[in-house]
């Protein structure tokens, strides 16, 4: 399929600029005889960005699909402009060994509207973490959350970053510290804690770490301090948009938890100064039953990955943050971040992995439109101007005029 994008404002990094763009085979071109095209979109107005990466959802396969699919998760990704997510071990089996990764691979295999890569689960057996080829990174949990991936062994710690660094890949640290959430004490003290312990054994060990849902204005002091190429983290738009007082209900519990308003700004500065590399939603869809239930029995996340971009475009039309930072923080580092070859940048012989945004387009978010298999939105009622209304995956339309029209085009990512 030759397709062309006419006038489209293109947005990168470093700047904006009105072009034509040119996808051949699956891939961004430097141009062809427009007489060839299969088919010419008028992006006129419009902006075309490289598709979101999201480096971090829980798509709850295997094991769960009342809660998810993995058709379910990667159409709400399709139509949150999202083109590549990579998929956390936390399933029922956890992906922590070579076996339980063939078998996920072999039951997403074809179902998949968006592009994907796996993390393998870190686990006491290092062995086993070492069979795993083709992962995008380690994940390891200091702390427990949903799941049964607790490795709270300061020892294998060490062996689990020797692992990582060996096999190239960054190790995703959960920092939060187990001693303190069992005394009842998830603050930032917690997550500041399990921070520092994660920057010395990078320091000890060597090889890439990047944190996880960066919540606390404490812990990014620390980062911003520690400046290293070889350290990067994240932040979630929860963490973003909430408030500890928002959280009513167990439908804003997630972990870490919601933080301070002095927090939330911190975080903004962050995303601005460069301390913060990507933002991740940690899409964790629970169902609406379990979440209704009292706040200590509703297990813990909130689903994402559909609001992620919208919810940021927003904040550039009401002056938070330039569009060029939205590329960079969404598309560019992610990609950077886990070494997805030829992703994140709208760039000749890169991955026409491409999405078109109208920042005039208005609307209110809806539960009835939920993509996600959960079926509800901590954003529900959040007034968007700014969408997605067109998605490309792999030179393929999937998503048009805000409806899922293409086919499941998806594939695992290539890293190194
Ligand atoms: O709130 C969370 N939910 N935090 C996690 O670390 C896991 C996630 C889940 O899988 O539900
Ligand atoms: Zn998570």
């Amino acid at each position: 399929m030759k397709i062309i994008f006419k006038r489209a404002t293109v947005v990168t990094s470093r700047n904006q600029k009105v072009q034509d763009v040119f996808v051949d085979g699956g891939k961004i071109v430097a141009a062809f005889d427009e007489k060839e095209a299969d088919k010419v979109i008028n992006a006129s107005g419009k902006f075309l960005l490289p598709g979101v990466i999201d480096p971090h959802v829980h798509f709850r396969t295997p094991g769960a699909p009342e809660k998810e699919t993995w058709e379910t998760g990667t159409r709400a990704a399709a139509m949150g402009g999202v083109t590549t997510i990579l998929d956390m071990p936390n399933t029922n089996p956890s992906t922590t060994n070579a076996a339980a990764l063939k078998e996920k691979r072999e039951l997403v295999k074809g179902k998949s509207f968006v592009n994907y890569g796996f993390f393998a689960g870190a686990t006491e057996d290092v062995e086993a973490l070492k069979t795993m080829k083709g992962i995008v990174g380690v994940k390891l949990y200091m702390a427990s959350s949903t799941g049964d991936l607790l490795l709270d062994r300061p020892d294998v710690w060490e062996e689990v970053f020797a692992a990582a660094k060996k096999m190239n890949v960054p190790v995703v640290v959960h920092a939060e510290k187990e001693s303190r959430i069992r005394a009842g004490q998830r603050d930032c003290a917690c997550a500041r804690e399990a921070t520092e312990a994660a920057l010395d054994l990078r320091k000890k060990i060597g090889g890439r770490l990047h944190i996880a849902h960066l919540s606390c204005k404490s812990e990014l002091d620390l980062l911003r301090e520690y400046r290293d190429k070889n350290v990067t983290c994240e932040v979630t738009p929860h963490h973003l948009f909430f408030t500890m007082d928002d959280a009513e209900d167990g439908f804003l519990k997630m972990n870490p938890p919601l933080r301070t308003v002095m927090d939330v700004e911190a975080l903004w500065r962050g995303l601005l100064d460069g301390t913060v590399s990507c933002i991740a939603t940690d899409h964790a869809p629970h169902t609406r039953k379990e979440k209704e239930q009292d706040f200590e029995a509703a297990p813990a996340g909130v689903p994402g990955v559909e609001f992620s971009l919208p919810l940021m475009l927003n904040a550039v039309n009401e002056g938070k943050w330039p569009l060029e930072r939205l590329v960079l923080l969404m598309s560019e580092k992610p990609a950077e971040t886990f070494g997805l070859k030829s992703k994140g940048r709208v760039a000749e012989g890169y991955d026409a992995d491409l999405i078109l945004v109208d920042m005039e387009m208005k609307a209110e978010v809806e539960a009835k439109n939920v993509e996600s298999k959960c079926g509800w939105t901590p954003y529900e009622y959040f007034n968007l101007k700014g969408w997605p209304v067109l998605t490309m995956v792999n030179g393929e339309v999937v998503m048009d005029k805000r409806k899922i029209v293409g086919e499941m085009v998806g594939e695992e990512v290539k890293v190194g």
